[in-house]
Parts: structure tokens; C-alpha cells; sequence
């Protein structure tokens, strides 16, 4: 299956204008040298642990998504002429056992945080993912993370929520028709 939404331009009160699409096979580099760029403290609460590089293949992995078992889409910063800066990603891998469940998952470029570039890529995904059949998330945190925490109430309803070790957790969202 092939992901052909149609890319979406957001425009932030600053004016920022942000393009939110599903990755492709050509965002690969992109994907590389944006880790290279992450800090520790980003990657810690993306990877719940501190990790010196990708796993092997990921950039591959994400970049090549089926779009119906792994949904990846990236947000990217367009300037004036609507070159794209890829400042964020975020997925959801369906759960093989339920298939209306799946792991969400994001990270956004340290430089660009708390910016609503988060909060825009997940209210397109959601979107994508209602209309694919896959309204319930879990997500896998540091249970301090109240960043994502908000951006999951922004569109769904934590339906469980179980401490797993060492202050992670795992919160289980109902995602709201938008
Ligand atoms: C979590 C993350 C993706 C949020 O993205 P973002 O672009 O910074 O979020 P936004 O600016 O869209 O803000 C979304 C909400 O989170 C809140 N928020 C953002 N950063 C916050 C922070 N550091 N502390 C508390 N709240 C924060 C915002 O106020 C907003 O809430 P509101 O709508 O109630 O005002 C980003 O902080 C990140 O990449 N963190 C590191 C990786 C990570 O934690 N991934 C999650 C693992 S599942």
C-alpha cells in the first residue's frame, strides 16, 4: 500500500510554514544527519535510553514504510522558496495481535521544540491513522515526559496508563474524531 495523502502546509503564529507529509524512500540522508544533530537528552526521552547512533537499517525502515503496517510521516520547515528542512518524525507501528492498536512514536529537532511543530505532525497523523483503522495508540515514555503526554491528549484519551520500570511507562490513548 502506498501512503499518497497529499502533503499539508500549516502556518505557525510566527509565521513558520511547515510541511507535513509521509516520509519516502529519498528522506534517508535526512534522517541520518538529523540524529547527528539530536542531544542526548532528545534522544534518551525518544530511545528510553542513551544511544550513540541509529539502529542499523532505521533510516531504511522509515523511509520505506508500507503506510498500512508502519505509518511514518515527517514534518519539515519550508523557506521562501519552499525547500523543505525536515525538523521531525513521527510513527506508529500496528500491533500484528490487534490491528485497530499501534506504538506511537516522535521526535522533534531539539532547536525546534515547543514550537507546534509536534502538535501539527500528530493531528495529521491521527487523522491518517482514524482513516486507516488504527484509533487506539500506546506509547512508550518516561513517565516525567509531559511534552508528549500533551501532545497525545491533543487528540485522544488515555485509556490506561502502566508504570513499566524505572520511571517508563506505557499510556494507551483512544484517539477523538477530529
Ligand atoms: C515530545 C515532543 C515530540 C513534543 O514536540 P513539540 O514540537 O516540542 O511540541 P509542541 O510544541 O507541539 O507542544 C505540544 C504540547 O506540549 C507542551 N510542551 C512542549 N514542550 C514542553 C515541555 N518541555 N514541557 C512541558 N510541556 C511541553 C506544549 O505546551 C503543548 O501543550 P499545549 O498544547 O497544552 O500548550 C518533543 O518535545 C520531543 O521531540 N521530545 C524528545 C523526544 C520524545 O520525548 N519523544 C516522545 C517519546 S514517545
Amino acid at each position: 500500500m502506498t501512503d499518497t495523502s497529499p502533503p499539508t502546509v500549516t502556518q505557525l503564529p510566527d509565521g513558520t510554514r511547515l510541511r507535513v507529509r509521509p516520509l519516502a524512500p529519498a528522506d534517508a540522508p535526512q534522517i541520518l544527519e538529523g540524529f547527528e544533530h539530536l542531544s542526548q537528552e532528545t534522544r534518551r526521552r525518544r530511545f528510553l535510553g542513551a544511544l550513540k547512533h541509529l539502529p542499523p537499517n532505521h533510516e531504511h525502515a522509515i523511509t520505506h514504510a508500507d503506510a498500512f503496517q508502519h505509518v511514518v510521516w515527517g514534518v519539515a520547515v519550508l523557506d521562501e522558496l519552499d525547500r523543505e528542512k525536515g525538523i521531525g518524525v513521527a510513527h506508529v507501528i500496528r500491533d500484528p495481535a490487534d490491528p485497530t492498536r499501534g506504538e506511537f512514536a516522535i521526535v522533534i529537532a531539539d532547536e525546534w521544540q515547543h514550537h507546534g511543530a509536534g502538535k501539527v505532525l500528530t493531528r495529521a497523523l491521527a487523522a491518517r491513522l482514524l482513516a486507516i483503522g488504527i484509533p487506539i495508540w500506546t506509547a512508550t515514555m518516561y513517565l516525567d515526559n509531559r511534552a508528549v503526554q500533551r501532545l497525545l491528549a491533543d487528540v485522544g484519551d488515555e485509556i490506561s496508563r502502566t508504570v513499566l520500570s524505572s520511571g517508563v511507562g506505557e499510556i494507551i490513548y483512544r484517539l477523538r474524531p477530529p
